[in-house]
């Protein structure tokens, strides 16, 4: 059984994915071509944005959502330390200053009630994580920032295609940022990414910090970055966008019967008006490292997102101290995230569920946390 099942989704999607990739070997446009503009606009489609604009990674996407903001050295950014190193890190690179907010123990998400206790003059945008496929509460996020005139990138890279009160992850806000990293709920044969906004002027931004801020050819009205994503990749992604629909549906599916399947068992809180696309299915345990050895044994794989929040890194550290988001500590050091795909069988996920009953049973009960 493997973590994400690749391959299985490969062997389905195998004559359209085949097709495109050889459509871009015959046309030869490998930077720019019009896959790019194809995906462009079919995502702008499915998520109810204006704007698509496709970047080299998800981490690229955020870079460029904050250099098209325009912000300056010293301005602040409030995001999640509970996420993957990019978010934060792209706001450093930005010439920004991370302000983290620690999270819902629940959902895991940002915990807005804490958002406006740690805005100032120098605030200028809200980054939450839409994490493990789940919408963040962008209403109350999108509420604050007009409150207090910030902008809003919503970290959309473990939530493309997730439903937050009947509208899309990446359209909810200033500008939403998704990744198209094998793994992901989307994902491309190597790096991709994607930026949505419904802002003209933003968009043109994006699109010239994508190409070395060009507005035309040898034209640099602006720094930008060498962000584009390769036509061969877009030529993935539009071959996987072939049964997306059907995969979040399965991924509904598999996700509900976890659900049922791990009563008992500490799970991520789904909110009323919200789905997941379980980017990750994430339990909560005590003693994870034995519970995880446990599963290791009887062959089933699991990952952990993430040991650390970043305000307890190495390279954050300056920014926050070690105690000052007690609930994501404490998260680190209790989830764990479960095998998941599309194609995940009953037998397998049987298979897993059972692993981990007889895992969490079978720990001694003197070392009990
Ligand atoms: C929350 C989050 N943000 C940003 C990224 C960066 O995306 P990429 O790997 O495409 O650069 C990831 C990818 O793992 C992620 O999970």
């Amino acid at each position: 059984m493997q973590f994400t099942d690749l391959k299985t989704q490969y062997t389905a999607l195998k004559p359209s994915i085949d097709a495109r990739i050889q459509r871009v070997l015959d046309h030869g446009q490998y930077i720019m071509g019009p896959e790019v503009k194809e995906l462009e606009t079919t995502l702008a489609a499915f998520t109810g944005s204006k704007h698509c604009i496709t970047v080299a990674s998800g981490t690229e996407a955020l870079l460029i959502a904050l250099m098209a903001l325009d912000l300056k050295p010293g301005d602040e950014v409030i995001t999640t330390p509970f996420t993957f190193a990019a978010t934060a890190e792209m706001i450093v690179l930005a010439g920004c200053k991370p302000v983290f907010v620690d999270i819902e123990p629940d959902t895991c998400n940002i915990d807005v009630s804490l958002i406006e206790a740690r805005i100032n003059a120098r605030t200028r945008a809200i980054m939450p994580v839409s994490l493990y496929g789940q919408v963040a509460d962008m209403a109350e996020i999108n509420a604050i920032a007009a409150r207090h005139g910030l902008a809003v990138i919503e970290d959309a890279a473990q939530s493309f295609g997730a439903l937050y009160q009947g509208r899309r992850s990446c359209a909810l806000s200033t500008f939403g940022a998704t990744s198209f990293f094998p793994s992901k709920p989307l994902g491309c044969y190597g790096d991709g990414g994607a930026l949505f906004t419904d802002d003209d002027r933003l968009a043109q931004a994006a699109r010239e910090i994508r190409v070395h801020g060009q507005s035309a050819r040898y034209t640099h009205t602006r720094v930008g970055v060498g962000g584009r994503m390769d036509t061969l990749q877009c030529a993935v992604v539009l071959g996987k966008l072939e049964r997306f629909e059907w995969e979040l549906q399965r991924r509904a599916e598999i996700g509900a019967r976890y659900r049922s399947l791990l009563e008992g068992v500490e799970q991520v809180a789904v909110r009323p008006g919200r789905n997941s696309v379980w980017a990750q299915v994430t339990v909560m345990v005590d003693r994870r490292a034995d519970v995880q050895a446990r599963l290791q044994a009887a062959a089933v794989p699991t990952a952990v997102h993430y040991p650390k929040p970043l305000n307890q890194q190495p390279a954050y550290a300056d920014l926050c101290c070690p105690e000052c988001c007690p609930v994501s500590g404490a998260l680190s050091q209790r989830v764990l995230s479960l095998p998941m795909s599309a194609d995940l069988t009953e037998a397998d996920q049987s298979r897993v569920v059972q692993a981990l009953h007889s895992a969490l049973a079978g720990l001694p009960a003197t070392a009990a946390a």
